[in-house]
């Protein structure tokens, strides 16, 4: 299976960070998604504004993504936690880009909320097949320690090597 990760990060780099531990095992190609205009201030006021977006359904222009997705079978992406959902970045991703008849794998960090950010993933991709959606927990304060036990995040990533090799999954 020819899989991409893509991934969105933006204030810890914490979701890149999962994303880069997946690569190391997968040697998978992998994007970031970029938002046109960058946010800036600070993490508050990010937090604040990132409300008003999840709220009025706001999609921010994102960069085109530079690899060609129909060359791929399977679609690792990964978002942070935005208000119990996915961020308005990744919201985009999934408006401008078809993922249908392809293997998506969603994943999500969060502070300890992840209200239903894996479902909103899964709805904004019809047609494709979603498989071993995974939330992965850092601290409640914003910051950068993991809470999410190492050895669960590598049964996972585990699981996502049998898939691409064409394996069973336990
Ligand atoms: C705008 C904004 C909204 C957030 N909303 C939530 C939330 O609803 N639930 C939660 O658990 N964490 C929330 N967080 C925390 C992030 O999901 C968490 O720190 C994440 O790991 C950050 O990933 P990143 O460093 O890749 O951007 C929020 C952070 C920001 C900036």
């Amino acid at each position: 299976m020819k899989t991409l990760i893509l991934y969105y990060s933006q204030a810890r780099g914490n979701t890149k960070r999962i994303a880069q531990m997946i690569q190391e095992r997968l040697h998978a190609e992998m994007e970031q998604i970029q938002t046109r205009v960058p946010y800036t201030g600070s993490y508050d006021a990010i937090v604040n504004q990132g409300k008003r977006e999840v709220d009025s359904g706001y999609t921010p222009e994102i960069v085109p993504v530079s690899a060609d997705l129909s060359a791929y079978d399977c679609v690792l992406i990964g978002t942070p936690t935005w208000w119990y959902t996915m961020a308005p970045a990744v919201r985009t991703f999934f408006q401008n880009y078809d993922l249908s008849e392809k293997t998506v794998i969603p994943f999500a960090t969060n502070g300890g909320w992840p209200g239903h950010v894996l479902k909103d993933m899964e709805q904004a991709c019809p047609g494709a097949k979603c498989v071993l959606s995974h939330e992965i927990r850092f601290d409640s304060t914003g910051g950068d320690t993991l809470e999410t036990p190492l050895q669960e995040i590598h049964t996972w990533i585990d699981d996502i090597v049998s898939l691409q090799k064409g394996g069973s999954l336990s």
